[in-house]
């Protein structure tokens, strides 16, 4: 049910010392679609097991001449050191077709700030690629808001930097260092509620409109605790939500396996992949597990409720998705992460 590709490193760049940017061809010479914001999941066979992890992409269509993921090392991350360390030009990584919903309005808007930390500064550089480099409105203000160690650690510096001396009018880059002074663009702040408040209301010269408010939208990619004090702070300054977009790379807590009964079965209906299938999940199963143990292929990349890749649309019965914060009982038109979704009902319909 799902299309796997297959690609070819075509190179390897060391981003700073602990971050590479691999570049990519499709093997099979097929288009390659993506947009900028979204991500690759890669697969990889781990003791038999199938395992998946998502990359954004940091290069951005129509811009550069390849796909390329940039791939942070997380301390004793099983799969960050096996890209870092062994995967080379000539390797052969597979994937399934890029996902994700980290994407950038359709329509032109006035001010577009984004937010980034670290790695989180992956999908937002293809964004701004895309924005600087491809058919912007020159009124628009792209602002950018990264906070990292120190210079040396800062992911794509020489490119933000180039891009602050050749765009003044459109781009603004604010760095915020926790331990370097002195750097230029860049306040030797942590970046919290107090600060994000001020620099915005300098930013809109002391009175955020409604206007203002209409016309501005923002992308944060940071961890969860620096993602969540910056919602909180939009919403303090009367921004609407759904001018908020946000990707998160790892769940705070990953989700908690319920206890099964295999003696209660609901029912699972799937179409639009391709093809129509059914199977059973048994209770305290997410319908994800369900159908890999049924040896379905339903999409899917983290298991653990952040990417969308698994999401899919219940046309009947009911669905608890049970994110980490709150459950949420969905029915008919919710859209569900099958992931974290069980079965209520005794018979659920999807859509893919
Ligand atoms: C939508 C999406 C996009 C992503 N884009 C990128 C990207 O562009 N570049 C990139 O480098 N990563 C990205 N990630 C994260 C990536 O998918 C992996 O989670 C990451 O590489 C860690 O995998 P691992 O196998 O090395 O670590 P694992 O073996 O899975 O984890 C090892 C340990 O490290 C912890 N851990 C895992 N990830 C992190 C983290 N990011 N920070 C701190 N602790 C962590 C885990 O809780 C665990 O305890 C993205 C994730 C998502 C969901
Ligand atoms: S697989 Fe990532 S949200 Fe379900």
């Amino acid at each position: 049910m799902e299309q796997k590709r297959h690609l070819r490193v075509l190179s390897k760049h060391w981003e700073t010392d602990d971050t590479v940017t691999f570049t990519l061809e499709p093997t099979d010479g097929k288009p390659f679609d993506y947009l900028p914001g979204q991500y690759l999941s890669l697969i990889f066979v781990s003791n038999g097991q199938e395992q998946r992890r998502a990359y954004s992409f940091s290069s951005c269509p129509g811009v550069d001449p390849h796909p390329a993921i940039t791939v942070k090392r997380v301390p004793n991350g099983e799969f960050s050191n096996y890209l870092l360390q062994h995967v080379e030009p000539g390797d052969v990584l597979e994937s399934i077709e890029p996902n994700g919903l980290f994407l950038l309005p359709k329509k032109g808007v006035q001010n577009l700030f984004f937010i980034a930390a670290g790695g989180g500064i992956t999908p937002v550089l293809s964004q701004l690629k895309s924005l600087l480099l491809q058919h912007t409105p020159k009124a628009q203000r792209i602002i950018l808001f990264y906070a990292n160690r120190d210079s040396r650690s800062t992911i794509f510096k020489q490119q933000i930097d180039q891009w602050i001396e050749l765009f003044p009018d459109r781009f603004e880059c604010v760095y915020f260092f926790s331990r370097e002074k002195n750097a230029a663009h860049a306040l030797y702040r942590h970046l919290n509620n107090e600060l994000l408040e001020d620099m915005l209301h300098r930013y809109f010269q002391g009175r955020i409109t409604a206007a203002d408010r209409r016309n501005t939208r923002f992308y944060l990619c940071a961890p969860v605790p620096m993602m969540r004090m910056a919602r909180m702070t939009l919403r303090v300054l009367d921004f609407p939500d759904e001018h908020i977009r946000q990707e998160t790379f790892l769940p705070e807590k990953p989700p908690v396996p319920r206890p099964r009964d295999t003696s209660i079965l609901h029912h699972i209906s799937i179409s639009g992949l391709d093809g129509a299938t059914e199977f059973q999940t048994y209770e305290g199963e997410t319908i994800l597990d369900a159908a890999l143990r049924q040896g379905i292929a339903l999409p899917y990349t983290c298991k653990s409720g952040v990417c969308f890749t698994c999401l899919a649309r219940c046309t009947s019965g009911q669905v608890e998705v049970a994110f980490t914060e709150a459950s949420k009982q969905e029915g008919p038109g919710s859209m569900v992460n099958t992931c974290i979704g069980y079965a209520v009902s005794e018979k659920v319909a999807l859509e893919f």
